[in-house]
C-alpha cells in the first residue's frame, strides 16, 4: 500500500528521540508497511556522510519471503532469537568499504556541483586530486572501518527515529553467534562489512515499554572546556524538553513487570526479569554516576526484600579484575 503525506503522522523529532525504545516483543502478526521501511531507509540515505560517500547500504528480510532466512538464524544472538522470528521485518545494516577508495572523488564532486564545498572553505581542485583524495585513499581498510562503521551508526540512528517517528517498535541486534555467517549467507565480498541487525515491527508491548531507560547522569557525560569540568544541565530546559516529550518517565513504569509476565504466557516463555545478587543491586543504587529515579529505586528495594538472588561468581573475581586494570579502571569501585 502506498500512502498520502496526510497518513504520516506529524511526530516531532524530539517526540520520536524521546518515544524511541528498544522494543522487544513484536505482534507475529502484524506486518510493517512497505511504504514504513522506505520511510526507515530514507532517513538512512540522508543521514551525514563523509565526503558524500554513501557507505551504508542495507538489505531488508522477511522471514515469509528469504529463501536464507535458516542461515540468518543461525547466526543471530541467542538472546536474539526470538525477536528476529516475531518481528515484521529484519533489515542488515552493511557498510561498505569500497566507496571510500571508490567514491571518495565523485562524492567530493557531487558536493561541489550541490555548491556544498566551496571556494570559500578553502577547497581547490587540484590540491583535492593531488593532495586529499590520494590521502584519503591511502588509508588501510582497517582505519576506512572506523570510519565508515560510525556513519553507519550515524544512518541507523537517524532510521531508528524515523521509525519510532512512525509509531513502530525497533531494535538493534548483535549476530554475534557466527561471526561472518551473515556475510557468508549472502555471498557479500570482503569489502561488505555486516554491522548490525535491526528488527522492525509492530509493539506487542506498550509502546513506552515500560519506560525511558536511566543512563547516567548527564554532568557525568559532558564537560565543560575540559575533560572533567562537569557541564551541568539546566532544570528549566529539561522541564520544557519534558512538556515536548523528549525526556519521559523513566522505568520501570506502574505494571512493567506483570506486562512481562503476561507477554511471556502469551508464547509460553519463561517469565521475570534477569537478577542480579542483592550486594551487587546496592552498589548500583548507591553509584552517584547514574541518573535513577525514585521508580527503579523502589524496585531495587523490592527486589533485594523478595531475596531469592543469585550469588557473585566469585570465581570470576580475578578475571574480572584483570580485564578492568588492563584499561586503567578502578576495581575497587566495581569490585568492593
Ligand atoms: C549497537 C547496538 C547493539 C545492540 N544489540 C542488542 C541486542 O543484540 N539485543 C538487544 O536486545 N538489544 C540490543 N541493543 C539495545 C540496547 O540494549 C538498548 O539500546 C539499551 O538497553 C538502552 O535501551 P533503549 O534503547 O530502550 O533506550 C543494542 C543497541 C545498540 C546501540
Amino acid at each position: 500500500m502506498s500512502v498520502s503525506a496526510g497518513q504520516i503522522p506529524d511526530t516531532s523529532v524530539l517526540q520520536a528521540i524521546g518515544d524511541r525504545r528498544s522494543i522487544r516483543y513484536f505482534d507475529p502478526d502484524k506486518k510493517v508497511e512497505d511504504w514504513q521501511i522506505q520511510t526507515i531507509l530514507q532517513a538512512a540515505r540522508l543521514a551525514s556522510c563523509q565526503g558524500n560517500i554513501n557507505a551504508t547500504e542495507a538489505i531488508v528480510v522477511q522471514k515469509e519471503t528469504c529463501d536464507i532466512w535458516d542461515e540468518i538464524e543461525e547466526c543471530v544472538s541467542g538472546f536474539n532469537v526470538q525477536m528476529i522470528n516475531q518481528c515484521s521485518h529484519l533489515i542488515l545494516w552493511l557498510t561498505n568499504l569500497n566507496a571510500w577508495y571508490g567514491r571518495a572523488n565523485d562524492g567530493l564532486s557531487s558536493l561541489a556541483l550541490s555548491g556544498a564545498l566551496t571556494k570559500y572553505h578553502g577547497w581547490n581542485y587540484e590540491f583535492t586530486m593531488t593532495q586529499t583524495v590520494p590521502r584519503l585513499m591511502s588509508f588501510p581498510t582497517e582505519r576506512t572501518e572506523i570510519l565508515l562503521r560510525f556513519e553507519t551508526g550515524q544512518a541507523l540512528g537517524s532510521a531508528l527515529v524515523a521509525s519510532a517517528s512512525l509509531g513502530l517498535g525497533n531494535c538493534l541486534l548483535a549476530f554475534g553467534r557466527k561471526p561472518g555467517g551473515v556475510e557468508k549467507a549472502f555471498g557479500l565480498g570482503p569489502n561488505l562489512k555486516f554491522t548490525w541487525g535491526h528488527a522492525v515491527g509492530i509493539p506487542l508491548e506498550d509502546a513506552k515499554a515500560g519506560g525511558q531507560r536511566p543512563r547516567l547522569k548527564f554532568e557525568k557525560l559532558f564537560h565543560k572546556d575540559t575533560y572533567g569540568n562537569p557541564l551541568m544541565p539546566d532544570a528549566a530546559v529539561d522541564a520544557a524538553l519534558t512538556d515536548k516529550g523528549m525526556l519521559q518517565e523513566q522505568a520501570p513504569l506502574p505494571g512493567r513487570m506483570e506486562e512481562i509476565d503476561a507477554l511471556a504466557a502469551q508464547f509460553s516463555r519463561d517469565p521475570g526479569v534477569v537478577s542480579w545478587p542483592e550486594k551487587e543491586v546496592k552498589r548500583l543504587m548507591a553509584d552517584d554516576d547514574w541518573d535513577f529515579g525514585p521508580r527503579i529505586r523502589t524496585h531495587a528495594e523490592e527486589v533485594v526484600a523478595a531475596g531469592g538472588l543469585p550469588d557473585y561468581p566469585e570465581e570470576m573475581r580475578e578475571t574480572f579484575q584483570k580485564l578492568m586494570e588492563e584499561h586503567g579502571l578502578d576495581t575497587s569501585k566495581y569490585l568492593s
